[in-house]
C-alpha cells in the first residue's frame, strides 16, 4: 500500500514536472488545455489536467484536490486512455467539451441537450466541471456538467441517484484497479424500485444495501455510523415524481470530504485533516458481516453480536435446518404457520431494525401508520409494512410484498417493522411470552414464599379467594390470556397497546339500560334478554342479563368471557368487559345497530336493504369469523348454535358472530366430542348433534349452510311449509337444484340478478355445507375458497333433515320458532 502511495506521488512529481502553464477557470472555444496545462478552480480547491495513475503510463484527464493532487475525484476518458502526452481538451463552438488525440481524433466528448451560442466551460470550485452559455440569464443552468457523469467519488453538493423526467442516472462506479480508472466491478447506487435505497453492488448482484431513507438517515446505519447530524455536513434525501437522490452539503466549506467506492467494493468517506494533511477515515461500509446483503436469507435476522449471528424471525423456521445449522444462512426461514389472508392475519413489531430490502415494496409518504396496517391487510401478498419517515413520531407507509430479506437488528437505533402472521401464530408466541414470564414470576414468589412461611401463605390465600368472590367476574382466569391488543398488534417487548376487559359496576349498567326497562330491551338469547344501553360520554352497549334460573349460566358466562376475550376478529362481536354483582350476571359488548341479520332477511320491507353484494359480503364475512373460530384461534372452536339471530350487523352491514357462551373448545387433535347436553336451535342443528350429541367443527358448517340458504332464499328453514310436500326449506332447496330450477329458491323481494351466477354459486356452497354425513361437508377454509373462487364445485349429495316429519321434538312442525333450546339430554 506505501509502495504505491509513493508511486502515486512519484508520477505526480513526474506530470507536475512537465506542466508548463497553470490556467485560469475558464476555457474558451478559442482556448485549450494540453498535457501539463490545468484549469484551477477559483477558489483554488480543485484542478483539472491530464495524470497517469499508479503503475500506468496510460495519460487520463482528470479532476483532483489541490491540497492532495493524488486525490483525483474524477476521470474524463476512464475508458479510453491515451498512450502519449499529445491529448488537447477544447470546447468547441457549439459548446461540446473534446479531448483529441494526436491525429486529432475524439477520444472523449460530452453531449450537450442545446447549443450555446456564446459557450465556456468551467471548473467550479465544488470540483463541478461545468459547460454553460455566457449569453444565459442564469448562470446555473449548464449545457453539461461533470456531476452528473460521476465516477468512483461523491463529493458535496453532487446528486446520487435520478432525474427520473430524463432517465439519468448518476451513480459511482469503482476504478479497475489504482493503476486504471475504468469502471470496475463495483457500484453505488439508488435503486429506484418500490421505497428507492442506496445500494453498493458488485457487478448485478448486491453486495450491501444502506437501504431506503427514514427522513434522518438511511435505515441501515442504525444509530447512524456516518450518517448523523453533525456540524460538518448536512444530508438531504429527495423523492418526488421528478427526482430520487442523495447528497450531502458542507456546513463548514473549508472542510473537505469525499465518499469514494475503492476497487475492492468498500464504500468508504474521508475528511481531510489540516493538522497532519492527510485524509481520515470517516466511515466505512461493510464494517461487520452482518452488512452483506441477504447473508441470513429471507424471513431472518442478522445480529453481529449474537453467535450465530443469523436467526429466524419469531414464528420462522430454517427452510433447510441441515444447511442453517452449518452456517450456510442462504435459504432462510419460512413460516411455522402460514397466512390465513385477510381476517385471519395480525401483525408482530419488531424495533431497532433496519428495514428489509424494498426493491419490492410499495409506499406513500403520506398515509399513517394505521392505514397502513390496513392497506397491507387488504392484499394478501403484503407481508410488512413499517413508517416510511421516523420524523415526528413517524409517518407515511412503505409495504412490503413477497420475502423480507437482509434484516439487521441492531444495537441501537434501528426501526420498527411490523411483521405479518397469522393471528394463531401470534397467539401461540404471546402464550410463550406469557409463560416465561410467568415461571419468573413463579420463581421469585415461590422463594418469597419460602421465606414469609406456610401460615402467612394460608392466611393470604384465604383472604385472597373471598375477595375474589366478592369481586365476581373471573377475571383471574383471563388476566394475561385477555391481553390482546385491538389493533393485532404484538408488541416485541411485551405490548403497550394492551386491551383489558373492563368490570363494570351494577350501578353504572342499571343507569345505562335506565333499569333495564322495557323499552331498552333488544333481544331475548338462549339465557337471558339483552338491553341497549348508552354509557355517561354517549357510548352505546349491549347488557345480556342472564337468567338467574338458567341453571349453567354461572358456567356458560365464564366459558363465553373467556373465550371472547381471547378471540378477536373482524366478525367476531367484541366483548367490552362483564358484571358481576348482587345475584347479577351480566356481559357487556359492543352495541351493533343493525341489530341482527334475521331481522334483514326474513322481513319483507327490511330484506329490501340487503342487496346481493350485501348478502354476499355477510355470508362472506361469517364464514371468515366461523374459519377463525374453527382453525386459526388458539383453541379450536366449534360455536353450536350458529343462527340468522346470532350473525350481528354493525353500522356497514358488516357481520359479526355473536354468543359464544354455548362454544366447547377443545384442545389439539380432538376433532369430535360427545355431549349430554344439546344446546342449539332446530333448524340450524346437523343431524348427528340433534340425534346423537355428537358435535365436531362439521356441525358448525351444516348451520352455516343453512345460514347461506335462508339468507339467499329469504325464508326460514324451521317454519318453512311446502303446500305440496312436506320438505323443510333444506330439503325444497335440493329438490329444486336437482330439478335445475334454482332460481326459484331466491329471494325475489331482493331484485337487481347481475351477480346471479355468483348467487347460485352460494346457495350450491350452502347445499354442500348441509350434506347429511359430516364426512362430505367442507371444512370452513374449502368453503371460504368455494366462495371467492370460480372452479367448478362438485354435486351436493341429499341435504341432512330434510323433511319437517323426522324432527327430533314431535311438537315442532311448521310452527315452531327458533328460540334456542338449552336442554335436550341425549340417549
Ligand atoms: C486517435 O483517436 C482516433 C479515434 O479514437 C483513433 O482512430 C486513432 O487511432 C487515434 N490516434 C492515435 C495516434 O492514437
Ligand atoms: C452521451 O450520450 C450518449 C447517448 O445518449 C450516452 O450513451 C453517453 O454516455 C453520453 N456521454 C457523455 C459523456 O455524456
Ligand atoms: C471551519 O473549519 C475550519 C477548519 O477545520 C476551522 O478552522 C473553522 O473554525 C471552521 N469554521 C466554522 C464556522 O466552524
Ligand atoms: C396516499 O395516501 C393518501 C392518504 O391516504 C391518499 O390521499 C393518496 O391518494 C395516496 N396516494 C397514492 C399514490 O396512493
Ligand atoms: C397486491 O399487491 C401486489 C404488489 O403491489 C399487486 O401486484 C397486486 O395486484 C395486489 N393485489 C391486490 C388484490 O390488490
Amino acid at each position: 500500500m506505501e509502495a504505491i502511495t509513493h508511486l502515486f506521488v512519484f508520477s505526480f512529481f513526474f506530470s507536475f514536472l512537465l506542466r508548463t502553464s497553470i490556467t485560469q477557470d475558464t476555457l474558451a472555444p478559442t482556448q485549450s488545455i494540453r498535457d501539463g496545462d490545468t484549469l484551477v478552480s477559483a477558489g483554488r480547491s480543485f484542478q483539472l489536467g491530464f495524470f497517469s495513475p499508479g503503475n500506468s503510463i496510460s495519460r487520463y484527464l482528470g479532476i483532483w484536490y489541490t491540497i492532495s493532487s493524488e486525490t483525483v475525484v474524477w476521470v474524463a476518458n476512464r475508458n479510453a486512455p491515451l498512450n502519449d502526452h499529445s491529448g488537447v481538451l477544447k470546447v468547441s463552438d457549439g459548446g461540446i467539451l473534446v479531448l483529441l488525440n494526436s491525429t486529432n481524433g475524439v477520444v472523449w466528448s460530452t453531449n450537450a441537450s442545446r447549443t450555446a451560442e456564446n459557450p465556456v466551460a468551467e471548473l467550479l470550485d465544488t470540483g463541478n466541471l461545468v459547460v454553460r452559455d455566457r449569453n444565459d440569464d442564469d448562470p446555473d443552468d449548464y449545457l453539461w456538467q461533470n456531476f452528473d457523469y460521476p465516477c468512483d467519488t461523491l463529493l458535496p453538493e453532487m446528486k446520487l441517484g435520478w432525474n427520473l423526467g430524463i432517465g439519468l442516472d448518476r451513480f459511482l462506479s469503482s476504478w479497475k484497479s489504482t493503476d486504471d480508472p475504468a469502471p470496475g466491478d463495483f457500484s453505488v447506487l439508488i435503486d429506484p424500485r418500490g421505497l428507492p435505497q442506496l445500494v453498493l453492488m458488485n457487478g448485478d448482484s448486491r453486495q450491501a444495501r444502506a437501504g431506503p431513507w427514514n427522513g434522518l438517515s438511511f435505515t441501515g446505519h442504525g444509530s447512524g455510523h456516518g450518517i448523523r447530524p453533525n456540524p460538518v455536513f448536512a444530508y438531504e434525501f429527495v423523492l418526488n415524481k421528478k427526482e430520487v437522490y442523495y447528497e450531502y452539503k458542507l456546513i463548514n466549506t473549508s472542510v473537505f470530504s469525499r465518499y469514494v467506492v475503492n476497487p475492492s467494493g468498500v464504500a468508504q468517506r474521508f475528511n481531510w485533516v489540516d493538522r497532519t494533511q492527510s485524509w481520515e477515515l470517516f466511515f466505512t461500509s461493510q464494517a461487520d458481516e452482518c452488512e452483506n446483503y441477504g447473508l441470513c436469507g429471507g424471513y431472518a435476522t442478522c445480529n453481529i453480536n449474537k453467535s450465530p449471528i443469523c436467526a429466524c424471525l419469531e414464528g420462522f423456521l430454517p427452510k433447510s435446518p441441515k444447511h442453517w445449522d452449518s452456517a450456510d444462512w442462504h435459504d432462510g426461514c419460512i413460516r411455522r404457520t402460514p397466512l390465513e389472508c385477510n381476517d385471519g392475519d395480525g401483525f408482530l413489531k419488531r424495533t431497532g431494525v433496519k428495514l428489509p430490502d424494498t426493491s419490492s415494496s410499495w409506499y406513500n409518504k403520506s398515509m399513517s401508520l394505521q392505514e397502513c396496517e390496513g392497506m397491507c391487510l387488504k392484499n394478501c401478498s403484503c407481508t410488512a409494512y413499517s413508517s416510511l419517515d421516523v420524523r415526528g413520531g413517524g409517518s407515511g407507509c412503505v409495504l412490503w410484498f413477497g420475502s423480507l430479506v437482509d434484516i439487521i437488528e441492531f444495537a441501537e437505533g434501528g426501526q420498527e417493522l411490523y411483521i405479518r402472521m397469522a393471528i394463531s401464530e401470534l397467539d401461540h408466541l404471546e402464550k410463550k411470552r406469557y409463560f416465561s414470564k410467568k415461571k419468573l414470576v413463579a420463581i421469585i414468589v415461590s422463594s418469597t414464599f419460602l421465606v414469609v412461611g406456610m401460615t402467612v401463605l394460608a392466611l393470604f390465600s384465604y383472604i385472597w379467594k373471598k375477595k375474589l368472590k366478592n369481586q365476581g367476574c373471573p377475571m383471574r382466569a383471563i388476566s394475561g390470556m385477555a391481553k390482546r391488543s385491538e389493533r393485532k398488534n404484538y408488541d416485541n417487548e411485551g405490548g403497550k397497546e394492551d386491551m383489558e376487559l373492563t368490570i363494570f359496576d351494577l350501578a353504572v349498567i342499571a343507569n345505562a339500560t335506565e333499569n333495564f326497562s322495557k323499552h331498552n330491551m333488544l333481544g331475548e338469547g338462549g339465557f337471558g334478554p339483552v338491553y341497549k344501553g348508552t354509557l355517561q360520554g354517549g357510548k352505546d352497549i349491549a347488557v345480556k342479563r342472564l337468567s338467574k334460573n338458567s341453571g349453567q349460566g354461572l358456567n356458560e358466562l365464564k366459558n363465553e368471557v373467556i373465550l371472547i376475550a381471547k378471540l378477536q376478529h373482524r366478525n367476531l362481536v367484541k366483548i367490552l368487559g362483564c358484571c358481576i354483582q348482587a345475584n347479577e350476571n351480566m356481559l357487556i359488548y359492543e352495541y351493533m345497530p343493525n341489530k341482527s341479520l334475521d331481522t334483514f332477511i326474513f322481513d319483507q320491507t327490511k330484506s329490501k336493504l340487503l342487496d346481493w353484494q350485501k348478502r354476499i359480503n355477510i355470508i362472506h364475512g361469517v364464514a371468515r369469523g366461523l374459519l377463525y373460530l374453527h382453525e386459526d384461534s388458539r383453541l379450536r372452536i366449534v360455536h353450536r348454535d350458529l343462527k340468522a339471530s346470532n350473525i350481528l350487523l354493525d353500522t356497514n352491514m358488516n357481520p359479526k358472530i355473536s354468543d359464544f357462551g354455548l362454544a366447547k373448545s377443545f384442545g389439539g387433535d380432538q376433532i369430535d366430542s360427545k355431549t349430554k347436553r344439546i344446546i342449539g336451535t332446530f333448524g340450524y342443528m346437523s343431524p348427528e348433534y340433534a340425534v346423537y350429541g355428537r358435535y365436531s367443527i362439521k356441525s358448525d358448517v351444516f348451520s352455516f349452510g343453512v345460514l347461506v340458504i335462508e339468507t339467499m332464499s329469504g325464508k326460514k328453514n324451521r317454519k318453512f311449509c311446502h303446500p305440496d310436500n312436506n320438505l323443510n326449506l333444506l330439503g325444497h332447496a335440493w329438490k329444486l337444484w336437482i330439478e335445475e330450477r334454482p332460481m326459484e329458491l331466491i329471494d325475489e323481494l331482493v331484485g337487481d340478478l347481475s351477480c346471479l351466477s355468483n348467487v347460485l354459486r352460494h346457495i350450491h356452497v350452502g347445499l354442500l355445507c348441509v350434506q347429511e354425513k359430516p364426512e362430505d361437508r367442507p371444512n370452513m377454509s374449502s368453503v371460504v375458497q368455494m366462495l371467492s373462487s370460480d372452479y367448478l364445485l362438485p354435486k351436493p349429495r341429499q341435504p341432512g333433515f330434510f323433511t319437517n316429519s323426522i324432527e327430533v321434538n314431535p311438537h315442532t312442525t311448521c310452527s315452531a320458532n327458533g328460540i334456542s333450546i338449552t336442554l335436550l339430554e341425549a340417549r
